[in-house]
């Protein structure tokens, strides 16, 4: 058990750590949105549902916000994943399912 600093993932797909986070909370970044332009914080595969909440929650207790006061950021559709079909079909079948490959 050494003295060895233990990194402390936050945002696992961009690999992004809670003293990286604090440290542009220092520097004045004080909205996700700030820190996803800065750090691509949220821009991972996985769309911020693995750090969203998280950062929010280091955001309002670094700046001593209370956490509803805090912006919440941009969230861009689908706001989960999808796939690609799904968005090209109507009333839930997709659009190419025929035989043919033809679209309806
Ligand atoms: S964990 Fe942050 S974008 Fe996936």
């Amino acid at each position: 058990m050494g003295g060895a600093k233990k990194e402390v993932i936050v945002c696992r797909c961009e690999e992004i750590t809670i003293d990286e986070i604090r440290e542009w909370i220092d520097r004045g970044c004080d909205t996700i949105n700030e820190l996803k332009r800065i750090l691509r914080v949220g821009m991972g595969p996985c769309q911020g549902r693995g750090c969203h909440d998280i950062i929010l929650r280091e955001l309002s207790r670094w700046l001593g916000t209370p956490i509803d006061q805090i912006e919440a950021g941009t969230v861009r559709p689908p706001v989960k994943p999808i796939k690609t079909g799904l968005l090209a079909s109507e009333g839930g079948e997709p659009a190419w399912s025929g035989k043919t490959g033809q679209t309806s």
